[in-house]
């Protein structure tokens, strides 16, 4: 059965000064997830914002909040975020020590659980735990920043995963994260992914067209 698709705008590319007014804005102009792209300046040359951050922004929505954590190490972070409000907590396996412990902790809490894999990361590192996880997060960029270039090479691994996923009949979302807009999110979702972290695509022009700029990419399907 053909997966719902799902828009996850990245707060990344919001304005950080009106944080709040920017969530109930693109949830209004029709997000079904809010993409938190949390950032440690270690793991990733960049750093962004902490489990306060997700807490304060919690109460302007009930909408999904996916929570991508590109910090290292990550399990001391878990708790504080599931406190915080995230639904679901993403991580890259290579920033864990154990990463069925790490699962663990996370589906304890009843939250969902995701693994990431950088764009230099072979699927098959995540096919030992695809019957734990709840979604599968390609990056199609190095991560760090957003407003980068789409890298199309991605698209044989997304369409390898989704082939994975629908032969072993498993109900995992497939989140491709970086550079998505309306130029490549038809050959993304036509590969098998169905949620879509857009930052700039989503956040682009100002509130006025946070409406049309989600719905140019989900009719991309
Ligand atoms: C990693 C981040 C970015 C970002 C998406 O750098 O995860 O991929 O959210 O940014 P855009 O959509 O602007 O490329
Ligand atoms: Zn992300």
């Amino acid at each position: 059965m053909k997966k719902k698709i799902k828009i996850a705008p990245s707060i990344l590319a919001s304005n950080f000064s009106l944080f709040g007014n920017e969530i109930i804005d693109i949830c209004r102009a029709g997000a079904d997830y809010i993409h938190f792209d949390i950032m440690d300046g270690h793991f990733v040359p960049n750093l962004t914002f902490g489990p306060d951050t997700v807490k304060h922004l919690r109460k302007y929505t009930k909408k999904t909040f996916d929570v991508h954590l590109m910090i290292k190490p990550v399990d001391k972070f878990l708790i504080p975020f599931i406190k915080a409000g995230a639904d679901i907590i993403s991580f890259h396996p290579e920033t864990v020590k154990n990463v069925e412990k790490t699962i663990k902790v996370i589906k304890s809490y009843k939250k969902k659980v995701g693994l990431v894999l950088n764009p230099n990361i072979k699927e098959n590192k995540i096919y030992p735990y695809l019957s734990k996880i709840d979604l599968i997060l390609v990056m199609s960029v190095y991560p760090g920043f957003g407003g980068q270039k789409f890298m199309k090479n991605q698209l044989k691994k997304i369409k390898r995963i989704s082939e994975k996923i629908k032969k072993e009949k498993l109900n995992i979302d497939l989140e491709v994260d970086g550079g998505i807009n309306i130029k490549n999110a038809k050959e993304v979702l036509e590969a098998g992914a169905n949620v879509l972290v857009a930052g700039t695509a989503c956040f682009k022009g100002g509130k006025k067209f946070y409406k049309k700029n989600i719905s140019d990419l989900r009719k991309q399907k």
